[in-house]
């Protein structure tokens, strides 16, 4: 396991002297506006930022230096729209007939000026001269206002914290106040990744849900809901045999691809395509089923700067409905003695303890295993990694182990 370490971070080409080739006119402007065509396509079509950013970087031809810079300002400025639309609505005479582009360059200004740590005239400037000259006059007028008027005090913890309303009330109820803000301030800064040993960037607390499953050379694992294959190409890496199955064809492309680049032997990994709540599997067979589930994410919001915006309270009703199911089908996967581990990347207690509180009525014969201990805090019979403990996503993981001899061998063995 290695070091994390934080994306390239993108300087502002218009205040770095070392930046560009000399001569270049208006450096950053192209930046900036492709930044805002993707906050655009984002806002007016319900482009996911992590699809079209890619795509419009793709097709342009700035240097890795913008790109990155492109990225933090797309990323950056989506996870804090609210915190960026209340800075500038207080100068806007009638905010509500902004039309999506001015909005988008508002926010971008908003978002240098704030977050970004872009010195005042640079930011103000900057934005001002690559925005279209419709919009000059407004940004420069409402840009100014806001550069003056910071360091401001926050209306709301939602409004500081760029975050709705429910998320914000949802965790603190599930966590208490101080830790669920605590967790969600640490989710706006931008993720760290690691690289693994055999090259695979993951984040540690993936990582550490893999330590936790525990490989035993030769162990026969189900992976339930495996793509794009983060965890089921770390399990096979430890020695074990893996089955590693997902219902959406299109990931478990990525899982193919994943474990083609790492060279894993097709005898000890194999893919499947299929819902987890019926499996085309004979059941009874598996040492261990990992059941990463479909989650509402809410442990990893700095990877997913969109997704605060997305998610609703119903969304997390249907997925804690849909984890247990896929439970019910993961026990019957298992050989007599075999484990259950049980990982999310949320924090919502629906999804953590209520899931924990339901097996122990539903299924009183299995026995939770040691949670692990560390950064993790104990939460129930299982274990919650909060991202401000060690700078990693948020997860909630739970071992069981159903009856039956721990050694008991397989009927694959
Ligand atoms: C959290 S992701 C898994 C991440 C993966 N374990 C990794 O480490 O790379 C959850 C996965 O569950 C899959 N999924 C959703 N519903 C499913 C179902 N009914 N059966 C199987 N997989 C499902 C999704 O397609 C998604 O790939």
């Amino acid at each position: 396991m290695s070091e994390p370490r934080r994306p390239q971070r993108g300087s502002d080409p218009r205040t770095d002297a070392s930046s560009g080739p000399k001569g270049r006119s208006a450096p950053g402007v192209a930046a900036r506006q492709l930044a805002v065509d993707a906050l655009v396509r984002i806002d007016a079509e319900g482009a996911y930022a992590n699809l079209i950013l890619p795509t419009l970087l793709s097709r342009s031809s700035l240097d890795q230096r913008d790109r990155a810079f492109v990225t933090e300002l797309v990323y950056g400025t989506t996870r804090m729209c609210r915190s960026c639309d209340w800075l500038v609505d207080r100068f806007l005479p009638d905010p509500e007939r902004i039309d999506v582009t001015a909005r988008a360059w508002l926010r971008i200004g908003a978002f240098q000026l704030a977050f970004l740590a872009t010195p005042a005239h640079a930011a103000v400037g900057a934005t001002v001269e690559a925005a279209p000259r419709r919009l000059s006059g407004l940004c420069n007028a409402v840009l100014r206002k806001v550069a003056t008027s910071l360091p401001v005090t926050w209306p709301s913890d939602a409004v500081r914290l760029s975050q709705p309303d429910w998320i914000i009330e949802r965790l603190s109820e599930d966590l208490g106040s101080e830790t669920a803000l605590a967790a969600l301030e640490a989710m706006n800064a931008a993720a760290t990744s690691s690289v693994r040993e055999d090259g695979y960037v993951q984040d540690l607390g993936s990582q550490w849900i893999v330590e936790a499953v525990g490989v035993d050379i030769g162990d026969l694992i189900l992976d339930m809901c495996a793509a794009p294959g983060g965890k089921a190409t770390a399990l096979a890496a430890a020695g074990a045999r893996v089955v590693a199955s997902d219902v959406r064809a299109g990931r478990v492309g990525l899982v193919v691809e994943n474990a083609r680049r790492l060279q894993l032997s097709a005898d000890s990994f194999m893919v499947l395509v299929a819902d987890g709540t019926s499996l085309p599997i004979r059941p009874g067979i598996f040492d261990k089923v990992l059941l990463d589930a479909p989650c509402s994410g809410l442990g990893a919001l700095r990877r997913r700067p969109d997704a605060r915006w997305r998610i609703t309270p119903g969304d997390i009703d249907a997925l804690g409905a849909l984890q247990r199911r896929l439970i019910e089908s993961a026990i019957t996967m298992l050989r007599p003695g075999g484990e259950l581990i049980f990982s999310v990347c949320t924090l919502s207690r629906a999804e953590s303890l209520d899931i924990d509180m339901w097996i122990g009525e539903q299924f009183p014969e299995i026995e939770a295993l040691p949670a692990p201990g560390g950064v993790w805090t104990p939460l129930g019979r299982g274990a919650l990694l909060l991202p401000q403990s060690a700078d990693t996503d948020g997860m909630y993981i739970l071992r069981l182990r159903v009856p039956g001899p721990s050694d008991a061998p397989n009927s694959l063995s």
